[in-house]
């Protein structure tokens, strides 16, 4: 049986990283393998893809170089690491995914239509089970990041880069309800926990997990 394929999105600061600690637990508990990864990244070529795209030092990066250099890091984490661990059976568990790249580059960048072509071939079809949304609005996402430290390139972004993220997620979410699960990310931890455990059941269920 393939594996589940779960992805987290949401702009800075929405709080991914507490809630994929819960999901990890609740397939543990289940017995089952979780991988836990995240793009850019995940594997060792892609994690250095991911340097280059994230270093605060290249502002020189052009928008089209960006987006190829995040489809390139997907391209060989889908097919080095995600993939293999799916046809095992096991659980991957992706901070960020192709929506990432949707909401960034196609809404935030302004690149559109060609994100998603460029990406059909990098993740060869490759599509989540279930993505969580984490829901935060722009501005307070970016004073939580703020209170954290340095800033990557991306984090770095002036004016209204984030609030176009922010409808390229909407859109996203909009568009594909039965996939993607908008979660209002600016209630407490715990409640949070448990409507994500609440969709994760029925996610189980429906495929005999
Ligand atoms: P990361 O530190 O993982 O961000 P966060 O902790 O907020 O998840 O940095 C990833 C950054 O890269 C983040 O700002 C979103 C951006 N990104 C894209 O622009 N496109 C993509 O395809 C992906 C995967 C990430």
């Amino acid at each position: 049986m393939r594996g589940l394929f779960i992805t987290l999105e949401g702009g800075d600061g929405a709080g991914k990283s507490t809630q994929i600690k819960n999901i990890e637990s609740f397939f543990e508990e289940k017995g089952l393998l979780v991988v836990h990864t995240r793009e850019p990244g995940g594997t060792p070529i892609s994690e250095k893809l991911r340097e280059i795209v994230l270093d605060s030092h290249n502002l020189e990066m052009k928008d089209v170089t960006e987006m190829l250099v995040y489809a390139a890091a997907r391209a060989q984490h889908v097919r080095e690491l995600v993939m293999p661990a799916l046809e095992k059976g096991h659980i991957v568990i992706c901070d960020r995914f192709l929506d990432s790249s949707i909401a960034y580059q196609a809404y935030g960048r302004g690149l559109g239509d060609m994100v998603g072509i460029v990406n059909a071939f990098a993740t060869g079809g490759l599509a989540p089970d279930i993505t969580f949304w984490m829901d935060i609005d722009p501005d307070e996402g970016k004073r939580r990041v703020s209170r954290l430290g340095d800033l990557d390139r991306l984090e770095m972004e002036e004016g209204d880069f984030h609030f176009k993220v922010y409808e390229g997620y909407k859109a996203i979410a909009e568009g594909d309800p039965e996939r993607v699960k908008r979660i209002d990310a600016t209630r407490s931890v715990e409640e949070i926990s448990e409507e994500i455990k609440k969709y994760l059941e029925q996610i189980c269920e429906k495929r005999g997990i």
